[in-house]
């Protein structure tokens, strides 16, 4: 896929009408936002549009509404919150392609900033519906896509506004940034170039692994998924997660690691305890044991002191590190102290270090360590994809250099 895209800078916006998809899908807790960086991230691109005497229509999603206009997912909070952070009014439409919209649309004023409705309140949306996508591009002249982390779904707003429309698009600096960041991780990176995966299951990350080690020179595996490594190197794992049915896909993966000259490191020590925590943060008795000697009665639910040494060595070695997914179960106290490790490993390395999205991100963020990373996806689903090397619809449809 080529990353080279045409961004705000390269298309005349002044006088127009643009359609501009950010993610603004931001936790709300009572009705209220609990994290902002997903605005913060889209300030740039807007303040860019409104400089320029562009007439400004944002659109989002939020959560998952499923019937319909529902209060609960209005995005009027976000509205809100923008409109404190550009310090100038945003004005918001009560619909997303309806009178409302419409009529605000078209009474934009130069440099003035307007915000559609949640736009899966329109079933249409996640059907990627060419009827939609056309009500949607009418009001506007030029689309810029600026939602990295919606850029893995094929919806009306994020790819069938340049489909079914044919509206010329552009990224913003937000999608820039993650796609030349990344991009240029997977297509030239500095070597050593070392990834780290964690997360539970070896099924959600299975192409991410067989894309990466087409890719780096040492990945590192560490969460819930080891596991099943553990098991294909014909070790006992006693009641740890397993994902029993991909353990042969493990060992193809041990012998493709060793065919492409890739350093596939495991866990070789894990911290156990005789049950799963309940409350997920409670308190828990663990103990450290050997990869190998997992007892039958024991789970493990964190990587152990020597591999996150093994593992912290490695990121503080590599000139480039890609780290997706925790190393253990992040949310307890006691078994956070694995992704801790790594989270600080890439902080204190001089490397190129990226954090895909999710879990990973929020555990730089909330460790303090988020200024000390060169980068931290704003997608989660959207930077696993970009990993797994697929093409994501909402930065293919846009214009190539
Ligand atoms: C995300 O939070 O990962 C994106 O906003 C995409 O949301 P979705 O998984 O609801 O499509």
């Amino acid at each position: 896929m080529n990353y080279n895209k045409k961004s705000v800078e390269d298309i005349d916006v002044a006088g127009k009408r643009v359609l501009c998809r950010c993610d603004f899908n931001v936790p709300t807790k009572d009705g209220k936002i609990t994290s902002d960086k997903r605005i913060v991230a889209a300030l740039p691109t807007i303040q860019y549009l409104v400089k320029h005497g562009a007439r400004v229509i944002l659109c989002s999603h939020m959560g998952k509404p499923k019937n319909g206009p529902d209060p609960a997912f209005s995005l009027q909070v976000v509205a809100e919150r923008l409109s404190e952070l550009l310090g100038q009014p945003v004005k918001m439409a009560k619909d997303v392609v309806g009178e409302s919209a419409q009529s605000l649309a078209a009474s934009l004023k130069d440099g003035e900033v307007m915000l559609l409705e949640n736009t899966r309140f329109e079933k249409g949306e996640t059907k990627n519906d060419p009827e939609l996508s056309k009500k949607l591009a009418s009001m506007a002249d030029i689309f810029v896509n600026d939602a990295f982390g919606t850029a893995h779904r094929a919806h009306a707003s994020t790819a069938g506004v340049v489909q079914y429309a044919g509206l010329p698009a552009v990224c913003g600096y937000l999608i820039q940034k993650e796609i030349s960041v990344m991009g240029k991780a997977l297509a030239d990176p500095e070597r050593p170039f070392v990834a780290i995966l964690g997360g539970a299951k070896v099924s959600d990350k299975l192409n991410v692994i067989a894309n990466l080690l087409t890719k780096v020179d040492t990945l590192i595996i560490g969460g819930g998924m080891a596991y099943t490594f553990l098991a294909a190197k014909g070790y006992s794992v006693g009641k740890s997660l397993l994902d029993s049915e991909k353990i042969d896909y493990c060992r193809e993966m041990m012998a493709t690691a060793e065919k492409n000259g890739v350093k596939l490191l495991l866990p070789v020590d894990t911290t156990v305890a005789d049950h799963f925590p309940d409350p997920i943060d409670g308190a828990i008795d663990v103990k450290v044991v050997d990869s190998d000697k997992i007892p039958d009665d024991m789970e493990g639910l964190d990587i152990g002191p020597k591999t996150m040494a093994l593992y912290a060595d490695a990121a503080k070695t590599a000139k480039t590190v890609v780290w997706n997914g925790p190393m253990g179960v992040f949310e307890n106290p006691t078994l956070a102290k694995g992704t801790i490790a790594v989270a600080q490993a890439l902080a204190d390395s001089d490397a190129i270090s990226i954090v895909g999205g999710g879990d990973s991100a929020a555990a730089c963020e909330q460790l303090g360590f988020a200024d000390r990373i060169t980068h931290i996806s704003t997608g989660g689903g959207a930077s696993l994809e970009f990993l797994e090397g697929k093409e994501l619809p909402g930065i293919a449809c846009l214009m190539d250099r």
